[in-house]
């Protein structure tokens, strides 16, 4: 397996390696069509075996504090994704894009990074065993069909809806079939 930078030649590998390994996950459903592209600079590595990409992250970071990430008032990067495919997983390769990732980051003065993931234990067990501490939290909240209490616009019916909730009062969503936390994790340089 070689871990290399990403290029426009691999977008393909990319988005399948992304969508087959968040299928298992509560993200199972955030599919994307093309890989963005960044307003700040970024660290994008991809790892090959077998011919294919395997796993994937991709970092965005900031020279100003809070440009990309929320977590402190110096500067940090984000991780936007990471992800290995599933025939591949628990085999050391999410661990070794990640390090190489921090590898890069001594050279650019960055002292954290950032990841925000869903209520999947073993992926919030992948970042701590990584030494990423929760910070903080808040809800992705889905509402379907009935569980959508008003409408407020006449003859307009909304279906589904998504929405973030920062407050505490989350026992009013305990009708939602579809709840996620979503929480912060934060990784010392
Ligand atoms: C999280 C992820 C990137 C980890 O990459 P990986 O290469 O599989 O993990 P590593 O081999 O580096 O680390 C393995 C450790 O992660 C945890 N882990 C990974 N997969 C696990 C699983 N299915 N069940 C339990 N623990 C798991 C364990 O702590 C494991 O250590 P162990 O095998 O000694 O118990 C990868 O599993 C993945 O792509 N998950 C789905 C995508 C995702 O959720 N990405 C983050 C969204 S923000």
């Amino acid at each position: 397996m070689i871990i290399r930078r990403y290029t426009k030649d691999d977008e393909k590998g990319w988005l399948r390696c992304r969508v087959l390994s968040f299928l298992n996950t509560a993200y199972y459903d955030n599919v994307l069509k093309e890989k963005e592209v960044y307003d700040h600079p970024s660290i994008e590595l991809v790892a090959i075996r077998d011919n294919q990409v395997v796993g994937l992250i991709d970092v965005e970071y900031e020279k100003e504090a809070k440009s990309v990430c929320t977590s402190r008032d110096r500067p940090g990067g984000m991780i936007w994704h990471i992800a290995v495919h599933p025939d591949y997983q628990r085999q050391g390769i999410g661990e070794k894009l990640l390090e190489a990732v921090v590898e890069e980051t001594k050279r650019l003065n960055l002292t954290y990074l950032e990841a925000w993931t869903r209520d999947d234990v073993w992926v919030q067990k992948w970042y701590e065993k990584m030494s990423f501490e929760q910070t903080t939290s808040y809800y992705h909240l889905y509402f379907e069909g009935n569980e959508i209490s008003s409408d407020k616009v006449e003859k307009l019916y909304t279906v589904t809806m998504f929405a973030h909730y920062m407050g505490s009062d989350v026992q009013q969503f305990d009708h939602l079939k579809r709840k996620h936390l979503c929480v912060c994790y934060v990784r010392e340089l």
